[in-house]
């Protein structure tokens, strides 16, 4: 059970000692964003290399971009150690998957509430995770989908049959009222934004969704 915080959340003026502020988790989950693939804006590639230098833990970076094929091969050569696209946004997810891995990062796909996750199952050889989403994506603090959980049964399910260890990740919505039902359906790696930056101690949030995660 891993926990990865959403930096989405923290002071964007501080992020060092933001990151600092919860290296007791297992990833800093860094939410990349166009401005077209969702209607918010965050940061990019040279925000990420600068946090590379200095974060104490590894990063999980989701790209909720257009074009990945082309933008998040550069996320995992800059060193960012999982590098997550969106299926919806990729031409060619298997080969994007593969130049994630060669570049040598953890490879993510993504898939947004309204996705079926079916079709996508053939890919899971090429996949080191996959990130069920239990928001609508772009935005931090919304309200968690329980009605994505039979999606996340779906695609642990998926897992078992093909073997290999791909870890099903949840983000969006996730607290220390909803982690349980996620880790019941499946999920081994939870994002936690506001539930983790919101509350009076960082660390102290990760520790309680942690052990929450693992009864
Ligand atoms: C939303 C982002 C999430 C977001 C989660 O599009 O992908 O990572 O930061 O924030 P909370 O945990 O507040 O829902
Ligand atoms: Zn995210």
């Amino acid at each position: 059970m891993q926990i990865s915080p959403s930096i989405l959340s923290a002071d964007f003026a501080n992020l060092q000692s933001e990151l600092d502020a919860i290296k007791n988790a297992d990833w800093a989950h860094v939410d990349v964003m166009d401005n077209h693939f969702v209607p918010n804006l965050t940061l990019g590639l040279p925000i990420v290399e600068a946090l590379l230098k200095v974060s104490p833990i590894p990063l999980d970076c989701h790209l909720m971009i257009e074009d990945p094929d082309r933008w998040a091969p550069a996320y995992a050569e800059a060193g960012a150690q999982s590098v997550t696209f969106h299926v919806e946004a990729a031409r060619d997810p298997r080969t994007l998957a593969r130049a994630l891995r060669s570049a040598g990062a953890r490879a993510g796909m993504a898939i947004k509430p309204g996705t079926a996750w079916e079709p996508y199952e053939e890919l899971l050889p090429e996949l080191d995770m996959v990130l069920v989403m239990t928001v609508e994506p772009g935005f931090g603090g919304q309200s968690f989908m329980a009605d994505q959980m039979p999606k996340v049964r779906a695609v642990r399910e998926a897992v078992a049959r093909h073997g290999g260890d791909v870890w099903v990740q949840v983000d969006g919505g996730v607290s220390a009222t909803t982690i349980e039902q996620c880790a019941e359906a499946g999920a081994d790696v939870f994002v936690a934004g506001s539930a983790v930056y919101g509350a009076e101690s960082a660390a102290a949030a990760i520790d309680e969704l942690r052990s929450l995660a693992t009864q």
